[in-house]
């Protein structure tokens, strides 16, 4: 596979766990609680698997830096969203709309990562390149995932 298809594949990977815990309904707490901690977990390797392959690539290359700087910020708001979300009780009234926020939030990185970030890689590099930055992708967000679920 090569890291255009593969972050694209995550990305519906990540919203369906999305609107699963939109749609709820929350009647066992503690599964959902398991379910979100997965989600953060989750999305925070994704985002770290793409820091150091796509967008260490992009970075390099001052006509497109902006492009992965601007996405690097929204990297960090989305992580603190869900961070934040996490310290609120599951029960509370602002839950779910909270949610919503974030979701949207998430949404829109995923709109612009697949329209113009993707476009560019796609673009960019060639098959060979594309297929070495999945692999190193794979690599990156496994070490990602076992470090945020100790
Ligand atoms: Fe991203
Ligand atoms: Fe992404």
């Amino acid at each position: 596979m090569n890291i255009v298809d593969r972050l694209k594949e995550e990305h519906s990977e990540l919203q369906k766990m999305l609107n699963d815990l939109l749609r709820g309904p929350i009647d066992d707490a503690e599964r959902y609680g398991r379910s979100y901690i997965e989600l953060i977990s989750r999305v925070e390797a994704h985002e770290r698997g793409e820091k150091s392959t796509i967008y260490r690539e992009l970075l390099s290359d001052i006509q497109v830096r902006p492009i992965a700087l601007q996405a690097m910020e929204e990297h960090k708001i989305i992580r603190s969203m869900l961070r934040d979300l996490a310290d609120v009780e599951i029960t509370e009234e602002v839950w779910i709309p909270r949610l919503v926020v974030a979701n949207n939030m998430i949404s829109l990185h995923f709109q612009i990562e697949e329209g113009n970030v993707l476009e560019l890689v796609q673009r960019s590099f060639d098959e060979a390149k594309k297929e070495e930055l999945d692999k190193r992708f794979l690599e990156e967000e496994k070490k990602a995932l076992v470090s945020l679920r100790s």
